[in-house]
C-alpha cells in the first residue's frame, strides 16, 4: 500500500505491506533507528514515538493507520539548532540511563505527557502511574522519576 507519512517534519512516500509495523516502517523504511524494539508485543515499551502528539507503542500500530499523520521519534526532540530538549538535558543530568536502550521509549513518553500536561509531574501518584508504562531493567525508575520532574520545571514557563 502507498501512504506517506510525516516523521519529525520530513515527508517519507512509503510502499508498505498492510501488515508492516510503524515500528519497522520508522527503523527500516525510514532510517529512524532511534526507535527501539524490545518486546515487539506491546508490553515494554521501548518503541514509543508520538503520532499526532499521542505516545503510542508503534510495535502495536501498523504503518497504514499512520497515513497522513504526523509521527515524532526520539530524532525529532532536540532543537533545530541542536540543542537537547529538556528531558534529554534531565536525563543526563541525573543519570536516568545505564545501556540506554529503553531512554528512548521514556523520552516520548514523558514528552507526549508533559506537552499535554505540564502540571503532571507535579502529582506524584499520576507521574508513577505514567512511568510504570515504560520498563527499564538496569537504572531503576527513581533517577528517570526525577528527571521528568527537573525537566517539566523547565518546560514551565515562569510567571
Ligand atoms: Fe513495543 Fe516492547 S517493543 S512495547
Ligand atoms: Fe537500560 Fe533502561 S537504561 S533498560
Amino acid at each position: 500500500m502507498q501512504i506517506a507519512l510525516t516523521a519529525n517534519g520530513r515527508r517519507f512516500d512509503l510502499d508498505v505491506e498492510a501488515r508492516r509495523t510503524l515500528a519497522d516502517a520508522l527503523r527500516d523504511d525510514c532510517g529512524l533507528t532511534g526507535t527501539h524494539l524490545g518486546c515487539e508485543h506491546g508490553v515494554c515499551g521501548a518503541c514509543t514515538v508520538l503520532v499526532d502528539g499521542t505516545a503510542v507503542r508503534s510495535c502495536l500500530m501498523f504503518a497504514v493507520q499512520c497515513d497522513g499523520a504526523q509521527v515524532r521519534t526520539v530524532e525529532g526532540l532536540a532543537g533545530e539548532d541542536g540543542a537537547a530538549h529538556p528531558l534529554q538535558a534531565a536525563f543526563s543530568a541525573e543519570h536516568a540511563l545505564q545501556c540506554g536502550f529503553c531512554t528512548p521509549g521514556f523520552l516520548m513518553l514523558a514528552a507526549g505527557a508533559l506537552e499535554a500536561d505540564p502540571g503532571l509531574a507535579a502529582d506524584p501518584d499520576r507521574l508513577r502511574e505514567l512511568l510504570t508504562s515504560n520498563l527499564c531493567r538496569c537504572t531503576g525508575y527513581e533517577p528517570i522519576r526525577r528527571a521528568v520532574i527537573a525537566a517539566a520545571r523547565a518546560m514551565t514557563p515562569r510567571a
